[in-house]
């Protein structure tokens, strides 16, 4: 337990809260393991329902035709249990590897992450992008190397290639015995434990250590053997856990196991427990904010349209950073000056809402609106404070947004307002008034946009073809911007909140832009407000 604890409900209540996320390469075991954890906590009417893919998922999740349409989840939800006198709120977010912002964003809304990789592939490429978000803050990360019941690559390479391609220390706190076929569970390198895989996770064998004979009995010499000289070469030659450097998010712990044939999970469960920080303070202007803190503060990393189709409202994903929220509170949005009831918060469990009686920091929490609440917002009891560090990320494809029927003109200017503001898409104006441009991160969010321009708002739209591949956001003092606009009126644009960007047809024009206005900055993410 941390050595602040607990001086008052709020304190306390914080202390408890452990608020994470896992980040994976798609097939590496997310939805796998994600079953497994929630199994563990209790949550057992659930595994089922992160685990359907097919008919299954989509009666659960018809709000959304774009998602009965690819089977795929569009929606970040927030799965809440509790072990051991913790309560987990695990962020979950869409595995697809072509619809990231959602959660790049909500990384900014954890205070630690589980990094899950293919034993056979170790770190892939969506596996690195997501840890480089996390490094933007420094978050914790907790490696869990998944599918050792399969052909697995060495451990020293994998430890050697986490190290290498992430630039981040890894030591390893479990120990795999036999591979593939001969994996017969892992050695617990701290507790010097031995936890079999085909008992449950919480029958560990303790042993006086490696050299107790009783270890040939029960995985055979030969694997007995093995594992004695890797342990030592181990111990020897890799990174000691080291609970300061991980929580500094320099060193990430890394454990195995088999999420599918649910071995190693409870042992996962057990890091996150006891090495995973609960809510710390959180950076803002003016001031940082402690969880402890008496006062409700929070911000809105994620708002979601139409999640049940009886009510056709909005869903800000709030999450709160001190204080606690009771229903019937009254939050000031800073950003406005304007009070929202928070009349009926939501806990999100999975897909299903549940009425909240209270929360706490750490915890994250729906609030119905009308298109009020935005991405970034923060809410007080009263105090002018702005958390810092939901961002935006330059879109990689940009598109023209054409009507087919030019008499919706008004009404397609209504949904791209509205879609921007919930984060679907980027929306810019382009300076020289020619047709607005949307921007995203990849592909299927495209398939999105058109989907509920279509269904929700009924504006028919294609996407045609822009000159540009990148954009920036620019920034410097107003003269050099007023200049910059006007010398490139065809090229630069407004985003959704009238900050000034550039749109390039290619890298090397950015770098041409960037030495030909020194005085300037070209920015990839931006900070909301
Ligand atoms: P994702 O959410 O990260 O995309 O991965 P998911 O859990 O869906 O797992 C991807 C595939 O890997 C699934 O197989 C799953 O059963 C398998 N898998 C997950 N964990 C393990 C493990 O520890 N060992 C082994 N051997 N396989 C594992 P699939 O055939 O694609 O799907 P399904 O037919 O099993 O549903």
């Amino acid at each position: 337990m941390d050595a602040h604890v607990a001086q008052t409900p709020v304190a306390a209540e914080a202390a408890r809260r452990r608020t994470f996320a896992i980040i994976a390469h798609p097939d590496a075991g997310k939805t796998t393991l994600t079953e497994k954890l929630l199994l563990k906590g209790g949550a057992i009417q659930l595994a089922g329902a992160v685990r359907a893919k097919g008919n299954a998922r989509r009666t659960r999740s018809d709000w959304m035709k774009i998602e009965q349409d690819r089977g795929i989840s569009v929606a970040t939800s927030v799965m809440t249990f509790e072990r051991g006198g913790l309560v987990f709120n695990l962020l979950d977010t869409p595995g697809h590897e072509d619809f990231s912002e959602d959660t790049y964003r909500t990384l900014t809304a954890v205070d630690a992450a589980v990094m899950v990789l293919d034993a056979a592939k170790g770190i892939e490429s969506q596996t690195r992008k997501l840890f480089e978000v996390c490094r933007l803050r420094d978050i914790p990360i907790i490696t869990f190397v998944n599918k050792m019941d399969r052909e697995a690559r060495d451990p020293f390479e994998l430890i050697d290639e986490i190290e290498k391609t992430l630039a981040l220390d890894a030591a390893p706190v479990a120990w795999p015995v036999g591979r593939a076929a001969q994996f017969a569970g892992t050695w617990d390198l701290l507790e010097r434990r031995f936890l079999p895989v085909d008992a449950d996770d919480g029958a560990a064998i303790r042993l006086a250590g490696l050299d107790d004979p009783r270890l040939e009995a029960l995985v055979g010499a030969e694997r007995a053997a093995a594992l004695r000289e890797e342990a030592e070469l181990a111990e020897a030659g890799l990174n000691a856990f080291d609970l300061e450097a991980f929580r500094e998010g320099h060193l990430t712990p890394v454990f195995f196991g088999s999420a599918l044939r649910d071995f190693g999970v409870g042992h996962l469960l057990d890091g996150l427990a006891r090495y995973a920080p609960p809510p710390g303070p959180r950076a803002g202007d003016p001031r940082e904010v402690q969880p402890g803190e008496d006062k409700l503060t929070g911000f809105v990393f994620k708002v979601q349209a139409n999640m049940d189709p009886n009510h056709r409202d909005r869903v800000a994903f709030l999450r709160l950073c001190s204080g606690k929220l009771t229903k019937g509170m009254r939050l000031k949005q800073v950003r406005t000056g304007k009070q929202v009831p928070v009349n009926a918060p939501l806990f999100f469990f999975a897909k299903d809402r549940q009425v909240a009686e209270e929360a706490w920091p750490g915890d994250v929490v729906g609030v119905a609106n009308h298109g009020t609440l935005r991405i970034g917002d923060t809410l007080t009891e009263g105090e002018e404070l702005n958390f810092r560090g939901v961002p935006s990320f330059a879109p990689e494809i940009l598109r023209h947004v054409q009507l087919e029927d030019p008499m919706l003109a008004k009404k397609l200017k209504t949904a791209l307002d509205q879609l921007a503001e919930e984060g679907v898409v980027q929306l810019f104006r382009p300076l020289d008034g020619s047709l607005p441009v949307v921007g995203v991160v990849g592909q299927l969010q495209l398939d999105v946009l058109q989907s509920r321009l279509k269904v929700e708002y009924g504006v028919p739209a294609r996407f045609q073809d822009t000159m540009w591949s990148m954009m920036r956001w620019v920034t410097g003092g107003k003269p050099e911007l007023e200049r910059f606009a006007e010398a490139n009126r065809r090229d630069a644009g407004e985003d959704h909140d009238g900050e000034l960007v550039a749109f390039f047809g290619s890298d090397w024009r950015r770098k041409r832009a960037e030495e030909e206005w020194p005085a300037l900055r070209f920015h990839a993410v931006r900070e909301q407000h």
